[in-house]
């Protein structure tokens, strides 16, 4: 199994998702090819929740991780999970035109570029 998926696989174990008990993983490689991993982190208030993606990229960042070449996002499902709008939006911002690979617990995987998930994103080259 590809490492980066193996690493959000482990991530999604420490899901914190009470409330809609969908636990996903994620881990972003940055260009020395360390691993972040992150997982959704669910509250209460419900809006207040915290996406597996941001978590990983939020963990990078603070650690002074850089340049960030793939992420990889797991859930158990048969259709692959892709981020969400907001987390694409975050994606962009710190991996540009990243690898994004979905895989669920059954091994299925798919390998996608976040320009393809976030067409003509908003950044900060139009400000
Ligand atoms: N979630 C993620 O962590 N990442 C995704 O790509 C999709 C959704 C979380 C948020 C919430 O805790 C749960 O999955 C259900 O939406």
């Amino acid at each position: 199994m590809d490492p980066l998926v193996a690493a959000a696989c482990a991530a999604r174990e420490r899901a914190h998702a009470p409330f809609s008990r969908f636990k996903v993983g994620a881990a972003v490689e940055d260009a020395d090819g360390r691993v972040y991993t992150g997982c959704n982190i669910e509250n209460a208030t419900y809006g207040l929740t915290v996406c597996a993606e941001r978590v990983a990229v939020f963990k990078a960042v603070s650690e002074g991780a850089r340049g960030f070449r793939r992420i990889a996002v797991v859930a158990d499902t048969d259709r692959l999970t892709p981020p969400c709008g907001a987390c694409r939006q975050i994606l962009w911002e710190f991996c540009g035109d990243a690898e994004v690979v979905l895989a669920n617990l059954q091994g299925k995987t798919e390998t996608l570029r976040l320009r393809d998930l976030l067409p003509r994103p908003f950044d900060a080259s139009l400000l």
